[in-house]
């Protein structure tokens, strides 16, 4: 089995905004700590108020279900504050230069969680912020939903490195490019099957292949659904369309179609894989009915966990800072 257990790209400043700003060790202490309060919450009832008197502050430029009630809901139970502000609110970057915005909210709040467009105006946001920023999805990453796949993983299988992850579909985005990077961080192979014009970035590649080096892990992009599944212990996909990509649909559903997850291509992973997606998906697209709501799906396992991992992750934050 391989493990990482150095320090590699360690949380170097105080923000998440790329799953490659914890290391493998990390990681894996922020699953033991969301493991020990999601029992505690289901045993109990409710955790320790850890953020008591802490207000996180959440600019969305984009719609969200599963990130911004995880954040509230987390930050409640932890006896602390979410405040949310949508994009008619603060209009970043447009009624407001972002550096502004950062400077006003990180005098004010003590964590920020940012959902925009670009992933550099959440950097901009870092540069500028004297609290944690963290990154509710951009158009590089979504670290956190890659912590909740990566925790959930663990949950069913028991164990990370030495295994598969197969994710079929757009690689040109963020869902793939945190896998991708958590993969090689935690000694998982990953293979990425995607229409040409649609693969992992290269500057997400390199990366992810410099630390895969060191972990002795395989990252592989290719154009074949069925070479990428093959004995995979866990099948992921992603929406053909993210936020933002909505102008290009028709194309995207035409070119995307050979790489819809259907029950036959499921028999070519593992008989034991799983199939795994962010949400929300889009049934009769990207995945099947058949999949999606089968056995072999954890969907929902992995959306519950964006809570508590995310608990784990704020603390971890504060703590720090
Ligand atoms: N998976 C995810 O981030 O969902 P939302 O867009 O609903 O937050
Ligand atoms: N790739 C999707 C993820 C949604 C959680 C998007 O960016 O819309």
């Amino acid at each position: 089995m391989r493990e990482t257990g150095r320090i590699f790209l360690a949380m170097k400043d105080k923000h998440f905004l790329s799953i490659s700003d914890l290391t493998g060790p990390e990681i894996k202490d922020l699953f033991t700590a969301a493991k020990f309060m999601k029992k505690q919450l289901k045993k109990i009832g409710f955790n320790k108020p850890v953020l008591n008197k802490k207000t996180l502050v959440m600019m969305f430029e984009k719609p969200s279900l599963r990130t911004r009630l995880s954040f509230e809901a987390g930050m409640t139970q932890l006896g602390g504050h979410a405040v949310y502000l949508g994009m008619a609110e603060i209009g970043m970057g447009v009624r407001e230069k972002i550096a502004d915005v950062a400077r006003v909210t990180s005098g004010m709040g003590d964590l920020i969680v940012a959902r925009t467009f670009k992933h550099q105006s959440i950097e901009e946001l870092a540069e500028f912020s004297k609290v944690p920023v963290v990154n509710g999805l951009s158009d590089l990453e979504h670290p956190c939903q890659a912590l909740a796949d990566f925790m959930t993983i663990l949950e069913v299988k028991g164990i990370l490195a030495g295994l598969t992850i197969c994710f079929i579909g757009d690689g040109e985005n963020n869902i793939a490019h945190s896998l991708c990077l958590g993969s090689a961080i935690l000694g998982i192979d990953f293979k990425c099957a995607s229409p040409q014009g649609y693969f992992l970035k290269s500057e997400i590649l390199e990366k992810a292949r410099e630390i895969a080096g060191e972990t002795k892990t395989l990252i592989q992009q290719t154009v074949d659904p069925e070479k990428a599944i093959y004995k995979a212990d866990v099948v992921y996909t992603d929406t053909w369309i993210s936020m933002g990509d909505e102008k290009d649909k028709d194309t995207r559903l035409k070119t995307f179609l050979p790489y819809q997850v259907t029950g036959k291509l499921m028999e070519l992973a593992d008989s034991q894989a799983i199939f795994m997606h962010d949400l929300p998906a889009y049934r009769g697209q990207e995945v099947t009915r058949e999949v999606i709501d089968g056995p072999q799906s954890v969907v929902f396992k992995q959306a519950h966990n964006r809570l508590h991992v995310q608990k784990a992750l704020l603390i971890k934050l504060v703590k720090k800072n």
